[in-house]
């Protein structure tokens, strides 16, 4: 082993866990050399109605992509994440869901319970003319229903797509007729942080673009008085009360569309990753139980929204089909102050906790003191993911969170990946800050030069690519199959391309360095540069925008704008926070400029193109070393853009 921080896994965690090093190895060797016989004996941990015969039918080679997995089996995925478990765990808790606010009442809602909300919610979707294969947008705060509607949608059938609750009526209603639904389900109001979310005003002034739209079932969630338009929009409850408490599930075959959902790329409106239902299944679950080490009785929290992958795949499907306790938190980390996450750990003993590097790196500048006001023994593992995250916030979550004691699972994967591609097996494999470790079983990371040669020595740099398919890989682009091929598969040919820079050590460890593309990673929340632009550009005085992300303390990546005005328009500290704000507006909070520099040129090749090495670096304030400048249209713009930095 290299001399670098090292942590060997605790006796506890090897204790606990049947997953021994030498385990590992051996499963993960079989996992690729008879991926066939691997799975077909990991796809037992589901229910099927009929098992499958064929397990793998993949290809990686451009232009004919095909992955399918178990593609003669037949199953049903919210059969599996609740039915199965009511024999023996009905009355087990299912969701602790917790609400913004400290002084409500939590809920603690049992296998059964959520069987009957769930099969009513089945009903109503079915009354309102939803049938197999139908989309359906969910727009909901991070209330139980989000998670009853993710499953009627699947008990029945149909297609659903999340849209997390911060986004733009502008994007929820793009994201609405991509997948062309007919229903939206929605909530009178969200609750974040003290604050209200208008989502069903969002909905009425999305669907004044979206002609499709013929139903919308909203939940009366907070109370406000909202518009109800005739025979659109109809409540939940009223619904719900009126259909029966069961419902047969539809029988799936294991390639059906389980869910969309949106994504952003390095080019263009967010794409629709669609997701199918064995395959996925398969892998959400072995993931829960093996990343975490999941034994039944444990609290596990994901702090996640529902409206990301990783809400999907462990805050609802993974642990459910696992037969869990999984938590929902309503809130956000610091109201009604920093203590809020320990706050809700004590209150549910949680054992497992899981969040992404931004939130650790705020606690921790707020200080530890909030960490140490509550008691958190129960807490036995801990999770990390979403973005690369720096030795210092994983050392102060180890020993501040975990009081030196729990097991840290950085766990690196994409909304395309389904659930965890690399990430240590807890008390299995010692752990090193900043490093999500080794390969989950099935998964073949290689490392490419940019240029897309193999890098075959242990220790090498470059770009990370994945040999061949895995069980939760992404199916296709929703709508635009030809798009998946492109994205993912053109550049290096007879590999899926992530998109992420990384770094393999002497001891075989991936350190995923960020996206080396045009996607910005913002508190953990993926944002193409592409669509800021295109937002800004929208603003009247705008003539071109160029966006780039630079290095921020607690975000991870801040948004840089360089903006050009029209002719004739004078920039002024109120055009920047009319043009945040306008940002805001079109897209969603989430995408809100930190800083936007006046640019009266861009840097341009002569063929026009923009050279965004030149903005990085500029944005980084990494100026000293700009590289080859001679091919530019009109060097002397990069002087200015220097001159004029923002970031200092
Ligand atoms: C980044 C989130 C470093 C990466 C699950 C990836 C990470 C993108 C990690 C996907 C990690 C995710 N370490 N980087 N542990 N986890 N990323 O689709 O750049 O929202 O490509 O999925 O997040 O973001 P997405």
């Amino acid at each position: 082993m290299s001399d670098q921080l090292i942590f060997q896994p605790s006796a506890a965690a090897i204790a606990r866990t049947h997953t021994t090093k030498e385990r590992y190895e051996e499963q993960y060797q079989r996992s690729v050399t008879d991926p066939n016989g691997f799975w077909a004996e990991q796809a037992q941990r589901l229910d099927w109605v009929k098992f499958p015969t064929v397990i793998k039918n993949t290809s990686f080679q451009y232009p004919d992509v095909s992955i399918k997995w178990f593609e003669d089996g037949v199953l049903n995925v919210a059969y599996n994440c609740i039915d199965r478990h009511l024999a023996d765990r009905g009355d087990d808790v299912a969701i602790i869901w917790e609400p913004d606010n400290p002084e409500d009442e939590a809920e603690y809602i049992t296998y059964r319970t959520l069987h009957e909300k769930v099969c009513r919610c089945a009903n109503v979707l079915k009354s309102l003319g939803v049938k197999k294969g139908d989309r359906v947008t969910i727009y909901l705060p991070m209330i139980p229903q989000a998670a009853y509607a993710m499953l009627a949608c699947a008990r029945i059938g149909a297609v659903h797509s999340v849209v997390f609750g911060g986004f733009s009526p502008d994007a929820l209603a793009g994201r609405i007729n991509d997948c062309d639904s007919a229903v939206v389900i929605t909530a009178d109001e969200g609750r974040r942080g003290g604050k209200a979310v208008p989502l069903k005003a969002n909905v009425d002034k999305a669907l004044q673009d979206c002609p499709g739209v013929q139903k919308v079932l909203v939940v009366h969630n907070t109370g406000a008085d909202v518009a109800m338009k005739g025979s659109r929009d109809i409540w939940w409850h009223e619904a719900a009360a009126g259909v029966e408490p069961f419902n047969d599930p539809e029988p799936m075959n294991a390639e059906d569309p389980l869910f969309i959902l949106y994504t952003s790329g390095s080019t263009g409106k967010p794409k629709g990753v669609l997701h199918t239902q064995g395959g996925y299944l398969t892998y959400a679950s072995l993931t829960h139980e093996l990343s975490f080490d999941y034994k039944r009785g444990e609290v596990f929290w994901c702090t996640a929204d529902v409206g990301w992958v990783t809400g999907h795949s462990y805050i609802v499907y993974g642990p459910l089909a696992n037969g869990a306790t999984t938590v929902m938190f309503e809130g956000i980390p610091s109201w009604p102050d920093c203590g809020r996450f320990w706050q809700v750990v004590e209150r549910h003993k949680v054992n497992i906790f899981h969040t992404a590097p931004t939130a650790i790196r705020a606690l921790m500048g707020a200080g530890s003191e909030w960490a140490d006001k509550y008691e958190m023994s129960s807490l036995r593992l801990l999770g990390t993911v979403g973005e690369p995250i720096n030795p210092e916030a994983w050392l102060w979550y180890h020993e501040h969170v975990g009081k030196g004691r729990c097991e840290i699972v950085d766990a690196w994967w994409q909304t395309e990946t389904g659930g965890h591609m690399i990430a240590p097996f807890p008390g299995a494999i010692p752990t090193k800050p900043g490093s999500a470790t080794m390969p989950f079983y099935g998964v073949q990371p290689v490392v490419l030069s940019p240029e897309g040669q193999l890098q075959e020595q242990t220790k090498a740099e470059g770009v990370l690519a994945i040999k061949d398919s895995w069980p939760g890989q992404m199916r296709t682009v929703y709508g635009d199959h030809q798009r998946f091929v492109d994205t993912y598969f053109s550049q290096y040919k007879g590999y899926y391309f992530t998109g992420d820079g990384c770094r393999r050590d002497e001891d075989g460890y991936y350190w995923i360095t960020g996206r080396v593309d045009d996607v910005l990673n913002v508190s953990g929340h993926r944002l193409g540069t592409a669509e800021v632009e295109s937002a800004l550009v929208a603003h009247p005085k705008v003539s071109e925008a160029a966006v780039v992300g630079y290095p921020h303390a607690v975000k991870g990546q801040g948004i840089y704008c360089y903006v050009t005005l029209m002719a004739g328009e004078q920039s002024s500290d109120e055009l920047v926070s009319e043009l945040k704000a306008w940002v805001r507006k079109e897209i969603g909070p989430i995408a809100t400029p930190d800083l936007i520099q006046w640019a009266p040129g861009l840097p341009k090749t002569r063929s026009g193109k923009i050279m965004r090495r030149i903005l990085r670096k500029v944005a980084e304030n990494d100026f000293g070393s700009l590289g080859d400048t001679s091919t530019l249209a009109d060097p002397a713009v990069v002087d200015d853009l220097i001159e004029n930095r923002q970031n200092r």
